[in-house]
């Protein structure tokens, strides 16, 4: 085993959890020394599949001793990441915890002070940022070989994993509200959303999200657990060329030459065109590129930030603040929603 390993614990193994635990038992500078979920099934499951790693039931701070566990992966629901989490960080160790980071971004502001005053690594599980495709769209949008970024559009729709403790929102605009940050490197100041509930009383099923930036760029999410289709797409319009995304399609990034031109009037005469609108504007549309994309398993890219950050002392891609951005924006999504879609202004950064 290599010098450097970090005996990591996990907490949660449903349906995400297993993803993670791999990533974890297959990286060279971890071991994984226990596993804890309250659910018995998980510890058949782990019996069957990973015979040498303990499981426990329920948490406490004398069985990661016990272990002794210098890092934590917490997968369980959103609203058990808080209490976990800054138990995790006031014991001295580092803490990766899945999307959203927390409920409430005074919770996340407590996690990143309780991980700053213990010098420990909090890192949050904002998968799309470690995904290549997104990564080269970011790469693309930074060249400017998209112009000007005027718009984006995301849709996460699916028919199922439909939550209990958390809305639509919560549990899928996550993705593409980091994603966004991420690719245009700034947060939304604003927000305007609505969502409907249709199979529990209170928990969106379906929500629309509008995103301003400060730079004038604008975004709308759409979320919905009950879609017949399952669709993860983003596009992104430039006054250059537009991009699409899509996450289940064989060939995930497209670049589209097309766009609006503007002609110059003063160079110009009226001639056959009907009015000096269509006169001054011309689409263009040209030809689509597929960029070659050497595509790593995100998981297996997050995890191995983790490992880094901690043995370099640094902080992760994904850190405590920007697992708060994220939850600034989906406070204000939700009281905008309470409000009938009013637009909420979304608290500035740290
Ligand atoms: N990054 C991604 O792409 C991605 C995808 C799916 C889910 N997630 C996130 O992963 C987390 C888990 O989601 P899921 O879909 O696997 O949920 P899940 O309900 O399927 O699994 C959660 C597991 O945690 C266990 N658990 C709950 N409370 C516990 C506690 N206090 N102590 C120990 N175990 C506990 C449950 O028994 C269950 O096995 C969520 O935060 C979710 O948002 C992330």
């Amino acid at each position: 085993m290599a010098e450097n390993t970090v005996r990591i614990v996990q907490i949660g193994c449903g349906y995400w959890g297993p993803n993670v635990l791999r990533n974890l038992v297959n990286h060279s500078n971890i071991e994984l020394v226990g596993v804890i979920d309250t659910d018995p099934q998980v510890k058949n499951w782990i019996k069957e599949h990973y015979p040498d790693i303990p499981v426990q039931a329920n948490f406490d701070l004398d069985l990661l001793d016990h272990w002794q566990a210098q890092a934590v992966v917490i997968a369980t629901p959103a609203h058990t990441h808080y209490d976990l989490a800054i138990q995790v960080l006031s014991s001295g160790r580092h803490c990766l915890v899945e999307k959203p980071l927390a409920r409430t971004s005074k919770e996340c502001e407590a996690l990143i002070k309780a991980a700053s005053s213990n010098g420990q690594i909090l890192m949050v599980g904002h998968t799309f940022l470690y995904n290549s495709v997104v990564r080269e769209l970011r790469r693309i949008i930074k060249s400017g070989d998209l112009g000007e970024i005027y718009y984006s559009h995301a849709q996460r729709l699916n028919l199922g994993r439909i939550r209990k403790d958390i809305d639509v929102a919560w549990n899928l605009a996550p993705h593409d509200i980091s994603i966004l940050i991420y690719l245009f490197d700034n947060s939304p100041v604003r927000v305007a959303a609505r969502g409907v509930s249709f199979i529990q009383k209170q928990i969106a099923d379906v929500a629309f999200l509008e995103l301003e930036f400060p730079d004038g760029k604008y975004a709308l999410i759409h979320v919905s657990w009950l879609d017949p289709q399952k669709i993860r797409r983003i596009t992104i319009v430039g006054s250059e060329k537009m991009a699409v995304y899509d996450d289940v399609a064989e060939k995930k990034l497209t670049i589209y030459d097309k766009g609006v031109d503007r002609m110059h009037p003063e160079n110009a005469t009226l001639g056959d065109f009907d009015d000096f609108g269509t006169f001054q504007l011309r689409l263009r549309a040209g030809g689509i590129t597929i960029p070659q994309i050497n595509f790593l398993e995100p998981l297996k890219v997050e995890v191995a930030e983790f490992i880094n950050a901690i043995s370099e002392n640094r902080p992760a891609l994904t850190d405590g603040t920007n697992g708060l951005l994220t939850v600034r924006v989906l406070e204000a999504v939700s009281k905008s929603m309470a409000n009938n879609g009013k637009l909420i202004e979304v608290l500035a950064p740290l």
